[in-house]
């Protein structure tokens, strides 16, 4: 029998990649941004707006959400997409990663890695296995691995005993997730900074036949041109009829830069948290409306912008909720900022099609260094 859970390449333009991952709960146009639902929320979103502005799937993160309210529970309301009213696919992290950058105190070996909640301080424990049941629990579409990232600057030494150990975690990951059609189970490429490294994990994934394939431990503090230049090394070593996910990332540079090596797939915090700080996203770059310049600017952020947040209100308006720390403030940025990053996706997806996506790259980075209009 055929999978539901399906990849199909619609178009290349260079090394970048049209396509759709399709699976029961929907369809996902790639290249895709995922907006961040951390704890079963996309913060200052109402989830029919985030639908509304063209997400065809959303983020979920097992640390959170094991912590609070918990997989059991969250079982028993009938799954993630239930409890949260978002019946379309969500992809969902491991952990791995949450647990290295939230919580304290760890203890990690190749079982697994103990771990003290950030919310209360209570002990916890997952293993791969463990993290692919809780990922059952929520019902997630597309799950991840259990990785262990390392921070950079690392030695090749500690950079190599994680990727090694993340390998045999993606094996335990794979046979616990076992035979699903319709879902999908992620492995995820390591290897820092380090060129051989990274070859060596892509290769072994590759050779565990996944459904998916996601690169971690990037935008972890490297300079964008070291991001750039794992991409162009680990990538060939991926399957071509496989989606492509870069965690974690990034700016809508880092976004087109990456599109150009072949991903697929991003997710970040970064328009919904920088919106609910005040900055914003448009097509002439970023705007700080925290700034004074500001105060009494009666034009909007961006009258042809699709999204009324950008159309309709005065700059002097968003500005004054931002300073007075209003909640509205970071609603309507974030709202800008998620619709910037959607349509963003939208045009590559297009230039793509049409095979223009080099001009399109340019002449978007252009209009950014214009500045603020
Ligand atoms: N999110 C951003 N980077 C990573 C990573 O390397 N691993 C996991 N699991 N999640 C991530």
């Amino acid at each position: 029998m055929t999978d539901t859970f399906q990849f199909n390449l619609l178009a290349t333009d260079g090394k970048a990649r049209r396509g759709t991952v399709s699976m029961p709960r929907g369809e996902i146009r790639t290249p895709a941004f995922m907006p961040v639902g951390t704890v079963g929320t996309v913060k200052a979103m109402y989830l029919d707006q985030v639908r509304d502005l063209g997400a065809d799937i959303i983020l979920g993160n097992t640390y959170h959400l094991m912590l609070r309210p918990g997989p059991e529970r969250v079982a028993r309301l009938g799954g993630l997409h239930e409890l949260i009213r978002w019946p379309y696919p969500i992809l969902t992290d491991s952990g791995g990663f949450q647990v290295m950058s939230l919580s304290g105190l760890r203890k990690l070996d190749e079982q697994g890695v103990t771990f003290k909640s950030h919310i209360d301080g209570s002990s916890h424990y997952m293993s791969p296995e463990r993290s692919i049941e809780i990922q059952g629990l929520l019902d997630s579409d597309i799950q991840m691995q259990l990785d262990e990232c390392v921070r950079l600057p690392a030695t090749p030494d500690e950079i190599e005993r994680a990727m090694e150990m993340s390998l045999r975690w993606a094996d335990r990951c794979k046979t616990a997730f076992g035979d699903q059609p319709g879902k999908a189970m992620f492995g995820i490429v390591q290897g820092g900074d380090v060129p051989a490294l990274r070859v060596r994990s892509a290769e072994a994934l590759a050779g565990l036949n996944l459904k998916g394939y996601a690169v971690g431990g990037l935008a972890v503090g490297e300079p964008q041109a070291v991001m750039l230049d794992m991409l162009d090394i680990t990538l060939p070593a991926l399957p071509h009829d496989k989606p492509r996910y870069l965690m974690g990332v990034g700016t809508p540079d880092d976004m087109l830069k990456s599109v150009a090596r072949g991903i697929d797939m991003f997710d970040c915090v970064m328009p919904t948290r920088a919106g609910r700080h005040g900055l914003a996203f448009t097509r002439r770059g970023r705007v700080n409306l925290k700034n004074a310049r500001h105060a009494e600017d009666r034009r909007p952020l961006d009258d042809q912008s699709s999204c009324p947040a950008a159309r309709d209100y005065s700059r002097a308006y968003l500005h004054h909720l931002i300073r007075a720390d209003e909640s509205l403030g970071g609603m309507l940025l974030t709202w800008n900022n998620l619709s910037y990053y959607q349509d963003l996706m939208k045009g590559i997806r297009n230039a793509i099609e049409q095979g223009r996506f080099q001009s399109f790259m340019e002449e978007t980075q252009e209009e950014w260094a214009r500045g603020d209009l």
